[in-house]
């Protein structure tokens, strides 16, 4: 089969098409045909800074941990039936050499979710860390109900900050889906308009000197949820707009700087800080976070596409080092890598 590898960190140069035997699946775990590979930041990072302190877990590395495929062969202990069905593929890589950046993966069977047959491979691939980041955001406040679906979240506010990126166009169309009014920040009118494509009621600029009268006026009564992407930049902003007992739900990592609260203003109004971070959150969450995903994909409340505020860029395999790049450089939308025909 036809793989992208890499055998030591660095830049897009260390990745390399080679040809490689097809793997075989062990026990509990599923073979996929990778039809589509979704690209995230932390595929480049893991290429570019190692898996733990810098060294790579493995020998050689297929990169990617997201995808849309066909189960084609089955492990002891998986349910044969399973062989042909068309899934969503996430954390292929994570504590695993073998990503989605080949023409077969090998996951564990749960992590090769059945994809619902109104579904496209293309929004299959779009959907993994993202999606499973948005979910955990969303159930993280202080009344939130134990699943998400149609409606779970009516009479609350979220507020979404960056709502044009991956992960923000996937809480917005979440939290709209269940039935929360989505408010978002962006930083251009150009993005502006994915957010009110993906489901948000309004859009604020981040960058105004005035982004907190702008958030109070369209919650007089505060937001019960912020999914923060950029919670050091932005503390002092969500702290003013938060409703009392509110919560920040902060899932973008900021290398190493450093979050700092007023107590007067956090304990005394009861507030939350929840970090999120989607490798490390508890199998049970996992499990009902790509069950509730698939729920809603099915429903189309989860897209990918810009009529839904998430452009698609599609690179071929040969090309996965400028889809990587793509999303190093801050592309707006969603990378994907064409790896196989649907039906070959
Ligand atoms: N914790 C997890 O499990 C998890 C899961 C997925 C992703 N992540 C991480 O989350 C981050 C974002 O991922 P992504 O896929 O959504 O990236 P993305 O598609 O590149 O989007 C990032 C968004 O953040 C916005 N942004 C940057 N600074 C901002 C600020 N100060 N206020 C408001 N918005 C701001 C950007 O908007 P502008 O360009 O307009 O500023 C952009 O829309 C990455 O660091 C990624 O590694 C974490």
């Amino acid at each position: 089969m036809k793989a992208i590898v890499y055998t030591t960190t660095g830049n897009r140069d260390v990745l390399q098409l080679v040809e490689r035997p097809v793997p075989e699946p062990g026990p509990g775990e599923v073979r996929v045909r990778v039809v589509v590979s979704g690209v995230n930041h932390s595929d480049w990072k893991a290429r570019e800074f190692g898996h733990r302190g810098g060294a790579l877990m493995y020998p050689e590395v297929v990169p990617h941990h997201d995808g849309g495929g066909v189960v084609d062969a089955v492990g002891e202990g998986v349910d044969p039936s399973r062989v042909g069905q068309r899934v969503w593929v996430w954390e292929a890589a994570y504590k695993r050499p073998q990503g989605t950046a080949a023409e077969y993966t090998v996951v564990p069977s749960r992590n090769a979710v059945p994809l619902p047959d109104n579904v496209t491979f293309e929004t299959g691939a779009s959907l993994g860390l993202r999606a499973v980041a948005a979910h955990r955001c969303l159930l993280a406040g202080q009344n939130a109900p134990a699943r998400l679906e149609r409606g779970s979240l009516a009479g609350s506010t979220v507020l979404v900050a960056g709502g044009a990126g991956g992960v923000g166009q996937a809480a917005i169309q979440l939290g709209a889906w269940a039935g929360a009014t989505v408010l978002a920040t962006v930083s251009s009118p150009e993005k502006a308009k994915l957010a009110l494509a993906a489901g948000a009621a309004h859009t604020v600029d981040y960058r105004s000197d005035t982004v907190v009268e702008d958030i109070r006026a369209l919650a007089p009564d505060g937001v019960d949820l912020l999914v923060e992407v950029a919670a050091t930049a932005n503390i002092d902003t969500g702290i003013e707009v938060l409703a009392p007992n509110g919560t920040i739900a902060a899932y973008g990592t900021e290398g190493d700087a450093v979050l700092a609260f007023p107590t007067r203003k956090t304990i005394g109004r009861n507030l939350r800080f929840q970090f999120v971070m989607v490798m490390t959150m508890p199998a049970a969450d996992k499990d009902r976070a790509s069950a509730d995903v698939s729920r809603a994909a099915a429903e189309g409340a989860i897209a990918a596409g810009e009529e839904v505020g998430l452009p698609l860029h599609r690179f071929p395999l040969e090309r996965t080092g400028d889809a990587q790049d793509a999303v190093q450089n801050g592309v707006v939308g969603k990378v994907l890598v064409d790896v196989s025909e649907p039906a070959s």
